[in-house]
């Protein structure tokens, strides 16, 4: 019912276009109606360039991307008047957010071999995108000025961290060289591993994190979803503009800890909104940098303060020029312009045949941005405390509140995968074979998984495999994935066979990408150093 009113509501918005528009949007909306997803993206896309607002708005809404968003008037900035209750910032990393927009059907999800054409990706601002280059490796958003977005997603390291479970600030360095600078407090491990970013840029991903609580497509009922919802003073080009707001609210992350500084302070004391809140005070931070407040004011035409929202479509556009990755040898031959190698083509048709990969690794992105429980083993530090005290991650069911989601996690886009080591939600594994021989049988792999994380020095209080030897929380992930194999069973493979599937995950790199487009900043506005 919600559903349907929301799509009458658009329909009904489309009577207001222009003449001539008009015709693209209405292919473009009868498209949708045919779930051909990349015909109805082109047509909005063509009657927004030709200044449709209102398809601008559309393509927005439905495919969450454009820049196209500013073809809307967007509020100026206005602290609300009455403060506004941060969303509770829950374990170690961010609150969730729910963007606003209409419910659409998700993507189709057919388990033949789909390319991630250019098509699926907007068009990127290329200035917005070089001063977001600067922020996104600049520590000037970190409470305590040493840790920066690209210190866990480096450009270098697979735009991961290169670690198992990472360290954010208080400690320094990259990689497993990275070490703790002295007040690290001892739990403080991240407890998730820090995913690869390739391809968050396109209209097609819905869903953001391990557990997918930061979301495009937002059917669950939540409070977050009113129209009242937290965020609705701000503007955002993108999902992955909007997540940009949130990392720089963790403490362990990048804010710090309560004292140290005062966006930690004020993230303590519930102050995230309005003009004393965390984000005012970062983006005021960077206002006070001639060397972003200049090339703002340059981009927008207009001298006007920093505003946050701002800072996070400066970051998402860069994320989304940086980490683009749809060039890989599997692209290209479906595309028809270079034939994939004999093992490869032999692995792609176990993956989308007889191994059952691509029944969850579906679609454009070789995901079905859906949660599946896949018994990895739990390690580190978990997101919660269960009442022994021993640390564990229940995945999805922490957003959804559903016991079946209990540890489930999202099914991740396999681009450049051979490069994102460690693997897995909490990176248990650094051996990517070991990892889908565990991943095709996770029942009994659980009984013979052999530690092998990477970790970074850290004298933890928590010890990092503990809770393996809990037999309740080991017992309960492979309950989960029990059922999850009463559907998805995969069956046993030769070796001949595992070495195709193996040579085919690393058809799925694409080599530009991974060399980096604007790649690491000489120096920064702040003058602070940059990772490298
Ligand atoms: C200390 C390490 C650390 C820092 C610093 C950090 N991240 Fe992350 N990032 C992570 C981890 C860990 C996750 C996964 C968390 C989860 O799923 O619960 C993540 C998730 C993400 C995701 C979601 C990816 C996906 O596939 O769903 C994006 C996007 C992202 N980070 C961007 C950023 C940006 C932008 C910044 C800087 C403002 C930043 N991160 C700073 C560790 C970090
Ligand atoms: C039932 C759904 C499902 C099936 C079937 C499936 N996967 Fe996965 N895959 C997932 C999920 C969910 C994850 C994330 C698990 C986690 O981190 O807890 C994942 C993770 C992975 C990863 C790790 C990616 C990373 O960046 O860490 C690889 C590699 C992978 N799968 C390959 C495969 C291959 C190869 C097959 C076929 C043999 C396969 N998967 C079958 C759902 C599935």
């Amino acid at each position: 019912m919600h559903k349907f009113f929301l799509v009458c509501a658009s329909a009904i918005g489309l009577g207001i276009v222009t003449e001539g528009h008009a015709q693209s949007v209405e292919r473009g909306f009868s498209a949708m109606e045919q779930e051909d997803f990349a015909t109805a993206y082109r047509a909005l896309r063509s009657a927004a360039e030709q200044g449709d607002a209102r398809a601008g708005a559309l393509l927005t809404d439905i495919f969450g991307v454009g820049p196209y968003a500013r073809l809307q008037p967007t509020a100026p900035f206005q602290p609300a008047t009455t403060p506004r209750t941060a969303p509770a910032v829950r374990g170690a990393i961010m609150a969730p957010v729910v963007i606003r927009r209409p419910p659409v059907r998700p993507f189709p999800q057919p388990s033949s071999p789909v390319a991630l054409t250019d098509d699926l990706f907007a068009p990127v601002d290329l200035a917005l995108a070089e001063i977001g280059r600067d922020l996104f490796f600049d520590p000037i958003l970190s409470g305590n000025k040493d840790v920066s977005c690209a210190t866990c997603h480096h450009p270098n390291l697979g735009s991961g961290d290169g670690v198992s479970l990472g360290l954010g600030t208080g400690a320094k360095g990259l990689g497993d060289a990275r070490t703790p600078t002295g007040h690290l407090a001892a739990d403080e491990r991240i407890p998730r591993n820090a995913p690869a970013l390739w391809n968050l840029g396109s209209a097609a991903v819905r869903v953001l994190f391990h557990d997918g609580r930061v979301e495009f497509d937002p059917a669950k009922p939540d409070a977050l979803l009113t129209p009242q919802g937290p965020l609705d003073y701000m503007s955002f080009d993108s999902l992955v503009a909007a997540q940009a707001m949130f990392p720089v609210l963790s403490h362990a992350e990048m804010a710090g800890r309560p004292g140290e500084n005062e966006i930690a302070s004020a993230v303590a004391d519930e102050r995230v909104h309005g003009d004393d809140g965390a984000w005012a005070l970062l983006a005021a931070r960077v206002d006070a940098l001639e060397g972003y407040s200049r090339r703002f004011a340059d981009w927008r035409g207009q001298d006007t303060p920093v505003r946050m929202d701002e800072i996070g479509n400066a970051i998402g556009a860069f994320i989304a020029h940086e980490f683009r990755a749809n060039d890989t040898a599997f692209d290209r031959y479906l595309r028809e312009e270079q034939a994939l190698s004999p093992e490869a083509g032999e692995g792609m048709r176990l993956f989308f045949g007889k191994a059952r990969c691509a029944e969850c690794h579906s679609g454009p992105l070789l995901s079905d941005q859906s949660f599946h429980a896949m018994g990895e083993p739990p390690i580190g530090p978990g997101k919660e405390r269960d009442a022994d005290g021993y640390t564990r991650d229940i995945g999805r069911a922490a957003v959804t509140l559903d016991r079946s989601d209990s540890y489930a996690f999202r099914t991740p886009m396999l681009r450049n995968v051979v490069h994102n080591g460690p693997w897995g939600h909490a990176g248990a594994f650094s051996d990517l074979r070991a990892f889908v021989i565990h991943h095709m049988d996770p029942v009994a792999g659980l009984e013979r998984y052999s530690p092998q994380a990477v970790l970074p020095q850290l004298a933890s209080a928590v010890p990092d495999y503990g809770a393996l030897s809990n037999r309740m929380q080991v017992g309960a992930v492979k309950d989960a994935a029990a059922r999850t194999m009463e559907r998805y069973a995969m069956p046993a493979l030769s070796e001949g066979e595992m070495d195709m599937l193996m040579t085919f995950l690393a058809a799925l790199s694409d080599p530009t990408s991974l060399q980096g487009r604007m790649g690491v900043p000489d120096t920064l506005p702040s003058g602070l150093q940059p990772d490298r």
